[in-house]
């Protein structure tokens, strides 16, 4: 069994609670996942005020963090040549220089992919490259395997058509070639789980910390621990209420048949 905090859209300069960010660091200690994995949108707007904040919360955890940029992580629109050619040169300088992260953990790779790039308001991009990344990524890979992408990679309930990720669809075929059983992303500001046409579940975290919750979360602070076993996603909610994270909801998600190694569980 594998245990992944899952967080996302911490968006340092758009962080109001008193005490928020201590104590979702508090939490994932408490909670001792095996590993941490932001699904992006870590600034506001990529000041380097908010990347140092940013850098500071990523290097707070005791355990290993996967981390990957989202739109609101590329230059901003008034340096439209850096944003253009080099949109996430600054998260790489402070976060990390790798773009595709692969963590290996006894029982499950994770492996991260950016969606991020600076030819677009706030939409995402994937390519048949990055798809290639995981053919290759996940070769003698254990049998649970986990993407983590910022911009959703098909379409869902509060994802309009510029927020899914152009090319995503091809991704999730990859994925799903792949046996990928779950892609952890974020963006939307709404916490949604659900399982894509392809077969990977789709988990989509709210904001951690940040006042830019949508719709029913429109108030909400919430990080996902999400818990693989190889046959089924369990998404542990975990809200804070102003003092502390707590759980408010689990929900468990049968892994796809088709992601699963022929022998394992039903219908194979
Ligand atoms: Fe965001
Ligand atoms: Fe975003």
């Amino acid at each position: 069994m594998t245990r992944i905090a899952h967080i996302s859209d911490v968006h340092f300069g758009r962080i109001e609670r008193k005490g928020v960010v201590e104590a979702l660091v508090a939490d994932v200690h408490a909670e001792k996942p095996d590993m941490v994995a932001i699904s992006g949108d870590l600034t506001q707007r990529a000041y380097s005020w908010q990347y140092k904040a940013a850098a500071r919360f990523v290097r707070s955890f005791e355990m290993p963090v996967l981390v990957v940029p989202g739109n609101h992580d590329v230059w901003p629109m008034w340096w439209p040549g850096r944003r253009v050619r080099t949109p996430v040169s600054r998260f790489e300088t402070v976060i990390t220089g790798e773009l595709s992260p692969l963590v290996k953990l006894p029982e499950a790779w994770i492996l991260g992919l950016n969606s991020a790039h600076g030819k677009t308001v706030k939409g995402g991009l994937v390519t048949a490259e990055q798809s290639e990344r995981v053919r290759v990524a996940f070769k003698g890979a254990p049998d649970i395997r986990v993407l983590v992408v910022h911009h959703p990679l098909a379409p869902m309930p509060h994802a309009s058509k510029s927020d899914v990720a152009v090319g995503g669809r091809g991704l999730l075929a990859a994925a799903a070639e792949c046996r990928v059983q779950a892609v952890l992303g974020g963006h939307l500001h709404v916490v949604q789980n659900i399982r894509s046409e392809e077969g990977p579940m789709l988990v989509h975290a709210g904001t951690a910390t940040s006042t830019r919750g949508r719709g029913q979360d429109k108030t909400a602070n919430t990080y996902n621990i999400v818990i693989l076993d190889g046959q089924s996603v369990v998404v542990e909610r975990r809200d804070f209420d102003g003092l502390e994270y707590g759980m408010v909801r689990r929900e468990t998600l049968a892994v796809s048949p088709n992601l699963m190694r022929p022998g394992i569980g039903i219908g194979v």
